[in-house]
Parts: structure tokens; C-alpha cells; sequence
């Protein structure tokens, strides 16, 4: 099964496809930034990017897996979509909390069955909502099959067309993949705004390098990320704080492995000097080998071209509404509190 989907998303190239899409999304996050900080007193604050960024990825993942859009940026969100948001959102933290329920064995389970119960009615509402949407895209297939039309499309209908998985398994591939890709890459996306805010020397050097390769308003697309090594390496930097296990919790902050570990310096991963050297498995956050993680591309896509759009559009700013965010485990390693920053024009 994950041979079918290797062959599509687990290399860069694959992935280059999908930038168009990922960048409407990102116009629309634009948008929704620029509504959100004019609600503020100071015109540029964004109380909890946290929630911002849930969206943005909840939107970029559907856009890539079922090739359509939810609504989930727009200013008034379609009414079915917001069933959709509260459902995921709940389900993630069910999960989260419940996710300890498999560790539960059977024989315990009708004594405490709560957990189990949860954690199957989190799956199942997962589940349904890639029903809805894998069905949606056959009856679309089926139609231009009817009026003798080409049918075209993105991964969903390669998986549908080519019949290699069944539907069933494509219902269950579509929702771990969904389950997998959206907490992981917003938190990282929350993280990096909250880090570029506190670090603006990072961000200037960061901002430069866009501003040189690219332009401030060139619509970046993936074949313009390999230009950009500094966008890249804090991606690799930020992914320190967004783990799935508490051992890459430990590895990246050991000082044998990055000196000054608890520094955020992107710049490490160009490897200048001796003190810049770093281990390459001090920190592997997408997991290594035949089970690491099958979004990571995806994942690279949508923060890659988010990050530098947003830079050309705003400086990112420590805002009086910043407070202290530190790291706590939820399953995840997650923001502890709402990220509050200022996106403020570029001049
Ligand atoms: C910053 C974002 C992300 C991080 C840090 C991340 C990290 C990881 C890690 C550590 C694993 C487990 C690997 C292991 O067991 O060794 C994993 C698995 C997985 N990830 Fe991601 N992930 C991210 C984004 C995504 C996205 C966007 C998708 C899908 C669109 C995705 C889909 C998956 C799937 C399906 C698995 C399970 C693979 C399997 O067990 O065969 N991930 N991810």
C-alpha cells in the first residue's frame, strides 16, 4: 500500500505538482492575516497563529489529498466546513488524549471502556470525512467519464483511476494521511513564526536571501526553494520543536550533538565552521527508514512556500501581546500557549 503512495509524493519532484494549489491556499492565508490584524488595536497583531495555522494546513493537506477546497481561511467559513473544523479539531484531541487507549489491553477494556470507546469514535469521524470527500471526487470521475471527457487530476484520482488500491484502502490512506499532516505542520509553521519574531537577525538574513534569489514578489514555486538554502535549514532548525517523540526531544537538544543546542541557529546546517558542525541524526524528525514519514515532502512543500511568502509580505514582530511559549507534550511536542506576533507590511 505504501509502495502506491510512494511513487507519488516521496520525492521533491513528485511534489512540485501541487505548488500551485498549495500557493492559492497561501493567498488565501495572506488575506486572512490581513483581516485578522486589522480586528487588533495596533493593526498588525494575530492573536494564536496556532488556530491561523491549523486552518492553512488543514486547507493545504485537502487541496493535495482530495483536490478540493474547504473554505477553512475564508473570512465567513461555509457552514459544513465548520462542522468539518470542530469535528477534526476534537477528533485531534481525543486522539491525542485517547491515542494511549491501544496500550490498553482487550481483557481491561470492559472495565475501563471509555478510552477505547473515544478512540474509535475519533477514527470514525476521521474516517467519514474522507468518505465524504473520496466519494465526492468518484461521482466528479464518473461524470466526465459520462459526458466522454479526459478525466485529469491530482493523487486522488491517480488512486482512483488506477485502481491499485481499493476504495477502502484509499478511504484509510487518505485518513491517516490527514490525521498525520495537519497538527505537524501547523505547529511547525506557529513555531517558526514565533522563533523568526524573537530572532530578527534570523529573519533579516532569511529575508535577504528571498529578496536576492527571488524578488519580493515573485510567486515562489518548489523549484525555487533549492536557491534558497536559508529557508530550508530553518525549516530543518524549526523542526527541532515539532516532534513526535520524545527521544528526537532529547537528541536535538544534546550538546554532543549541536553545540549550543538551546540556540535557535538556522545557520548551523550550512556548516561554516567547527562550531557549526551538527549530526545529521541528532534531529530526525520525519523518523528514518522503510516506516519515516510519507507527508515529509508534502510537509516541505506547504511551510517552504509558506514561509517565504509570507516574508515578502511582512516582517514578523515580537508584539506587546507575546507572551513566553514554551514546549508541552501532547502526543506532539506542541506551543503550550497561543503564539501572538505582529505580521507588519514591508516597507
Ligand atoms: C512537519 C511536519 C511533519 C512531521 C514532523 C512528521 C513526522 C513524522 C514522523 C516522525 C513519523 C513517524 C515515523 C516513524 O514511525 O519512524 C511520521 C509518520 C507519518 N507521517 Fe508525518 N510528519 C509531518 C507531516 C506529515 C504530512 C503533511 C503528512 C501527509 C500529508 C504525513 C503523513 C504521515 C504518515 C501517513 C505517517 C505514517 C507512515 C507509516 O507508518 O507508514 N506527515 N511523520
Amino acid at each position: 500500500m505504501r509502495s502506491v503512495l510512494r511513487q507519488k509524493i516521496l520525492k521533491p519532484k513528485d511534489v512540485a505538482v501541487f505548488s500551485e494549489g498549495v500557493n492559492e491556499v497561501i493567498t488565501d492565508l495572506i488575506k486572512r492575516i490581513h483581516t485578522l490584524r486589522s480586528q487588533e488595536e495596533d493593526g498588525e497583531t494575530v492573536t494564536n497563529v496556532n488556530n491561523l495555522f491549523f486552518k492553512y494546513s488543514m486547507e493545504g493537506v485537502a487541496t493535495i489529498l482530495y483536490e478540493s477546497r474547504l473554505g477553512c481561511l475564508e473570512n465567513n467559513i461555509p457552514e459544513k466546513t465548520v462542522e468539518y473544523i470542530e469535528a477534526l479539531e476534537l477528533m485531534f484531541s481525543m486522539f491525542k488524549t485517547t491515542m494511549y487507549a491501544g496500550a490498553i489491553p482487550k481483557w481491561l477494556r470492559p472495565f475501563i471502556p471509555k478510552p477505547w470507546r473515544e478512540f474509535c469514535r475519533s477514527w470514525d469521524g476521521l474516517f467519514k470525512f474522507s468518505q465524504i470527500h473520496v466519494d465526492n471526487k468518484i461521482k466528479d470521475i464518473q461524470s466526465q467519464l459520462d459526458q466522454g471527457e479526459e478525466v485529469k487530476g491530482g493523487l486522488l484520482t491517480y488512486l482512483l483511476l488506477s485502481k491499485e488500491l481499493t476504495v477502502e484502502e484509499i478511504y484509510a490512506n487518505m485518513t491517516e494521511m490527514l490525521l498525520a499532516g495537519v497538527d505537524t505542520t501547523s505547529f511547525t509553521l506557529s513555531w517558526a513564526t514565533y522563533l523568526l519574531a524573537k530572532h530578527p537577525e534570523v529573519q533579516q538574513s532569511v529575508y535577504e536571501e528571498i529578496v536576492n534569489n527571488l524578488g519580493k514578489d515573485q510567486v515562489p514555486t518548489s523549484d525555487d526553494v533549492p536557491k534558497l538554502p536559508m529557508i530550508r535549514v530553518t525549516l530543518v532548525s524549526k523542526l527541532k520543536y515539532t516532534q513526535l517523540a520524545l527521544c528526537h526531544y532529547a537528541t536535538s537538544y544534546e550538546e554532543e550533538n549541536f553545540p549550543m543546542a538551546n540556540d535557535f541557529r538556522p545557520e548551523r546546517w550550512l556548516r561554516k565552521d567547527n562550531m557549526d558542525r551538527v549530526d545529521n541524526f541528532g534531529s530526525i524528525p520525519f523518523g528514518y527508514g522503510i516506516r519515516s514519514c510519507i507527508g515529509k515532502r508534502i510537509a516541505e512543500l506547504e511551510i517552504h512556500l509558506a514561509l517565504i511568502q509570507l516574508l515578502q509580505n511582512f516582517e514578523i514582530k515580537i508584539s506587546p501581546k507575546t507572551k513566553p511559549v514554551k514546549a508541552k507534550t501532547h502526543g506532539l511536542l506542541t506551543p503550550g500557549d497561543s503564539i501572538n506576533v505582529k505580521f507588519a507590511d514591508r516597507k
